[in-house]
């Protein structure tokens, strides 16, 4: 059986505006991706690794489709389908994406407005009736929550949380919705030990092939976390090529 590609990027180029912002005859653009080319197949889980500021962020925002394609360059297809603007709504629920910064993803009063927020849209966009049954949505978010060993978090105020629990927090937001791949920019960064450790367990359930588990796992990650993936693509973003490395 042949493996489906989980994402393919074939020549991707991005480039930002200037600081100013303003698109005008005497704008300037920073290069950060150039010419990146690679596949995941499905379950695989990749690590992306290069210096602050290589562009790892970019290449991950530009794959979950959340970057302005405006300045973008080449191809992405997610599960075969072209990201563009036709397709963005059906690829957009294929993909969990938890931001570098959490503070960019939790924006509730309680902990479970924000874990269920994903998944009730997720039901609500496929007409499903259990986006309004609160018994299914209490236990999806309970069991997100325990997924990432912060049980009973429900009623906490994600603003005056640690930094580590709203990071652990931010993955339960879309493990909500069992996305088939998941995307996750720097996940153990700034993590003290103890969060670092709950964010590394979380791969045990990952890694069981579950039919509601992910499928693709693409992480911007520290080397350190990286060494326990299957599979590790060093990008040196400047150039036109990644490097492939099996890691045993
Ligand atoms: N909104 C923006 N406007 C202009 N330049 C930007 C913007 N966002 C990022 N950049 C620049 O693009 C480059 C790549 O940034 P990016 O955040 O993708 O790097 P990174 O590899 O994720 O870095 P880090 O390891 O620090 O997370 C950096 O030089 C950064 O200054
Ligand atoms: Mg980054």
């Amino acid at each position: 059986m042949r493996t489906k590609k989980a994402v393919e990027v074939r020549d991707l180029s991005y480039k930002y505006l200037d600081a100013r912002g303003i698109e005008s005859s005497f704008s300037r653009f920073k290069q950060v991706l150039k010419n990146i080319s690679f596949s995941i197949l499905e379950g695989e889980r990749v690590s992306i690794i290069g210096p602050n500021g290589a562009g790892k962020s970019t290449l991950l925002l530009n794959i979950a489709g959340l970057m302005d394609k405006k300045y973008r360059s080449g191809e992405i297809f997610i599960y075969d389908k072209k990201l563009d603007e036709k397709n963005m709504y059906n690829i957009r629920e294929k993909i969990g994406f938890v931001f570098q910064d959490p503070n960019d993803q939790l924006f509730s009063t309680t902990v479970f407005e924000d874990v269920s927020f994903g998944l009730i849209n997720y039901l609500n966009k496929k007409k499903d009736r259990r986006a309004k049954d609160k018994k299914y949505i209490d236990e999806v978010v309970k069991n997100s929550l325990a997924k990432v060993n912060l049980k009973g978090f429900e009623k906490e105020i994600p603003h005056f949380l640690s930094y580590g629990e709203k990071k652990l927090v931010a993955l339960a937001t879309v493990l909500s919705y069992s996305p088939k791949i998941l995307i996750l920019d720097e996940p153990t960064s700034n993590l003290d030990p103890k969060n670092r450790g709950e964010i590394r367990s979380l791969r045990t359930p990952i890694s069981k092939a579950r039919p509601a588990e992910p499928q693709a796992v693409v992480t911007a990650a520290v080397l350190i976390f990286s060494v326990d993936f299957h599979l590790l693509i060093i990008y040196h973003l400047s150039s036109t090529s990644p490097k492939e490395a099996i890691v045993p």
